[in-house]
C-alpha cells in the first residue's frame, strides 16, 4: 500500500467526514433564501444543530434511526421553531439536502491525494443511499474508494464501532489514516479511535475538547498536501 507524509505522518489512506466537511450543509436552506429572508440562517443553523443532537441522543439510548429521518425530523423542529409561516418549503429544502454542493476545495484536493496513490474515503452518519447519491449529484464520482455509512453497525459517530469501518472496510489501521472533519466532535472522537486527526476549521472557531485534539488543523482542504 502506498504512503505519503500528510501533516507530519505517513498514512496509507484520508478519510473524509461528509456533512460540512465535503458536503455544504447550508447549501440545502440557503436554495430557498429568497423567501426565507434574514430566517435563513438561523432556521440552518438550529437544523444542522439539532439533527447532530438527534444522533447522540439516539447513540446515548440505543435508539438507532436512519440519519434521513432524522434530517426530516430536525427540519421539521427548526421550522415549527424559527419558520413557521414557511412549512410549505420542506419538500424543497430536503430534496436539495439529497443533492448538496460540495465545498469548492473538495474535487482538487481528492484528486491531488489520489494522485499519490493514497486511498480515500467516506465515514459518515449518513446513509449510504444517501452517501452515493451525494456523491453524484456533486460530481464527485470515482474520487472515494469507499462510502462507510454507520447505518451498518446501527449507531452514530462518535461511537468507536462507527470509526472500525474504516479497518474493517479498507484494511488499514486508524494509525495509518488521516481523518478529516469539520466538525470538532467528531474529531474528538476519531481522536479516541486512534486516527492521525486533521480538523477542517473552516470557520476558525475556538477550540475544544483540548484532551482529544487534532494533529492537525487546516482552513482549506488543500491545505492537506502542504506540508
Ligand atoms: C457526517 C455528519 C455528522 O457526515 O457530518 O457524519
Amino acid at each position: 500500500m502506498t504512503t505519503k507524509i500528510i501533516k507530519g505522518k505517513p498514512v496509507e489512506a484520508v478519510v473524509f467526514d461528509a456533512y460540512g466537511t465535503i458536503f455544504d450543509v447550508h447549501a440545502a436552506v440557503m436554495k430557498c433564501a429568497v423567501e426565507l429572508g434574514a430566517l435563513a440562517r438561523p432556521l440552518s443553523e438550529l437544523w444542522r444543530s439539532k439533527q447532530l443532537e438527534y444522533t447522540w441522543i439516539r447513540s446515548l439510548s440505543n435508539r438507532y434511526a436512519s440519519f434521513w429521518q432524522l434530517t426530516e425530523t430536525s427540519l421539521d423542529y427548526a421550522l415549527a421553531t424559527i419558520a413557521p409561516d414557511h412549512l410549505a418549503l420542506r419538500d424543497a429544502i430536503l430534496e436539495a439536502y439529497r443533492d448538496l454542493d460540495a465545498y469548492g476545495d473538495a474535487a482538487s484536493a481528492l484528486l491531488a491525494l489520489r494522485s499519490t496513490g493514497l486511498k480515500t474515503a467516506i465515514l459518515s452518519n449518513g446513509d449510504t443511499n444517501m452517501l452515493e447519491r451525494a456523491v453524484t449529484s456533486a460530481h464527485l464520482d470515482g474520487l472515494f474508494d469507499a462510502l462507510l455509512s454507520v447505518e451498518t453497525v446501527g449507531i452514530f459517530k462518535t461511537d468507536p464501532a462507527a470509526y472500525r469501518l474504516v479497518e474493517q472496510n479498507m484494511g488499514v489501521t486508524p494509525s495509518a489514516t488521516a481523518f478529516v472533519s469539520s466538525n470538532r466532535w467528531d474529531i474528538a472522537g476519531a481522536n479516541v479511535a486512534g486516527f492521525h486527526c486533521i480538523w477542517l476549521n473552516r470557520l476558525r472557531r475556538a477550540d475544544e475538547y483540548v484532551d482529544m485534539a487534532p494533529a492537525a488543523i487546516i482552513q482549506t482542504l488543500g491545505d492537506l498536501l502542504e506540508a
